[in-house]
């Protein structure tokens, strides 16, 4: 099955228990897990993306590691606490191998909102779309994709429809709600 790199998933939109994403490949990145880790994994496309966008980073200077990739729908529920920052086993972008959490050694390779003021998640934040990523779930967008605020979860949506989110502000939700209108409207 091709990928659908646009597919919004979330809550109320769910992937099927038994999605496995095609092509799955280590993204060849630095990365706070050992090889043969299935969270160094991303969808092929994205695996390159983030590749790039990575080594661009490196070149400036700047030391993003890779976190969290690829997670199953098993682990995921293995990981699921109820924290609204873990999302519910069907309902995690990580289980399509399209999203990626990155942080740095300044806040210890931690998931935190002091991330974004690092000099990584300041650059990461501006030039994640470049290589077809936006950051998912931003702040003040929090009533819009029912998760807070994270600055360290980028997701692969393709080059076009990551400069058309980070132009326009949209999250994925909107943008698919503006879809359905158009629809409607024709
Ligand atoms: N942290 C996000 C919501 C996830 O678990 O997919
Ligand atoms: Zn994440």
């Amino acid at each position: 099955m091709n990928t659908n790199y646009i597919r919004l998933i979330n809550k109320e939109h769910p992937l099927p228990e038994s999605f496995v994403p095609d092509n799955l490949k280590d993204i060849g990145i630095p990365f706070d897990a050992p090889y043969g880790d299935p969270k160094r994994l991303l969808e092929e496309k994205a695996a390159h993306a983030a590749l790039d966008l990575v080594t661009r980073a490196r070149q400036e200077g700047l030391n993003l590691y890779g976190i969290s990739g690829y997670r199953s729908y098993k682990r995921q529920k293995e990981l699921f606490t109820g924290s609204p920052y873990v999302a519910a086993p069907g309902t995690s972008e990580h289980q399509s191998g399209l999203a990626l959490d990155l942080s740095c050694p300044e806040v210890q390779m931690k998931l935190e909102e002091g991330f974004a003021r690092t000099a990584e998640g300041i650059w990461l934040a501006h030039h994640a779309p470049l290589y077809g990523f936006v950051l998912r779930y931003p702040k003040n967008k929090e009533h819009i994709t029912q998760v807070p605020y994270e600055p360290w979860h980028i997701r692969y949506v393709t080059k076009p429809l990551a400069s058309y989110l980070s132009l326009t502000g949209m999250t994925l939700e909107e943008y698919h709600s503006l879809q359905e209108n158009i629809k409607e409207a024709l």
